[in-house]
């Protein structure tokens, strides 16, 4: 679907009504997204928010103080731990990213009352950006959808989930970490699962999200087309200066 068909949505809550320009960037784990949105971010000069981090920020926790990912009642601890230490440091931490940290992330998060807390966290960073910044990117599975139904641009990226386990794979082998191919592809595939039939914010493309599908792109050909489009809507030919743009209230 193209941005061109932009739906105007019913109702905007309340805190929703912003200058500040939101791209929200979907897709399913090892799309490049998180990449995408970083380097969008930065071309732009916005603000960054990965979403992944927090729930990977409460998996590690839960994993040791020797919770069960799966129990809220277990997760609770770690979730108060970590809303109360939410830090940059914490949330770039390379210890997020390991198979066992992803695996307790994509079960912690299908816990409603951990998406509850963090859906706050993550409008209130939206709400609260400093004067100077002009935006900011957002990316996870749910943030067209449910985080920031009324984001300016949506990006829904997505890639084979062979190519997507081809791509975790190389990035494996480079940190000499061990794996197998079909190893990478059953956990890929197992979270592809959980995260698109979760009963809370599935992982869905919103209606009005641009989609990306990367499987033959690299990433700077990724970056280009979404600026591209980011281009087209907002920005001037001239130059990465924002226009005003006119909400739908
Ligand atoms: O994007 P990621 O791989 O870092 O995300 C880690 C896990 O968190 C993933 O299994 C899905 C979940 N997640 C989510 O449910 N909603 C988000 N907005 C972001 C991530």
């Amino acid at each position: 679907m193209s941005i061109l068909n932009f739906r105007k949505t019913d109702f905007i809550p309340e805190e929703f009504s912003r200058q500040k320009i939101v791209i929200a960037v979907d897709g399913p784990a090892a799309s490049g997204k998180g990449t995408l949105a970083q380097k969008m971010a930065k071309r732009l000069g916005y603000a960054h928010l990965d979403s992944g981090a927090l729930y990977r920020a409460v998996a590690m926790t839960a994993l040791e103080i020797g919770a069960d990912p799966s129990s809220f009642q277990e997760v609770q601890p770690a979730l108060n731990i970590v809303l109360r230490n939410l830090t940059p440091e914490l949330l770039s931490c390379p210890d997020l990213r390991t198979p066992e940290v992803s695996d307790a992330a994509s079960k912690v998060s299908a816990i409603p009352e951990v998406r509850a807390a963090l859906l706050q966290h993550q409008r209130d960073f939206a709400a609260n950006l400093p004067a100077y910044v002009g935006g900011v990117v957002i990316d996870g599975r749910d943030i067209g959808t449910v985080v920031c139904p009324n984001a300016d641009i949506k990006f829904f990226v997505t890639a084979s989930v062979e190519e997507r386990a081809r791509r975790r794979f190389l990035e494996l082998q480079s940190e000499h970490k061990e794996a197998t191919f079909e190893q990478v592809l059953a956990d890929l595939s197992a979270r592809d699962l959980r995260d698109t039939t979760r009963k809370v914010a599935p992982l869905v493309a919103a209606t009005d999200a641009y989609i990306l599908d990367t499987t033959k792109l690299n990433p700077a050909e990724t970056l280009d087309e979404t600026i591209a489009v980011i281009r087209s809507k907002f920005l001037s030919e001239s130059g990465d200066v924002a226009k005003p743009v006119q909400k739908a209230v």
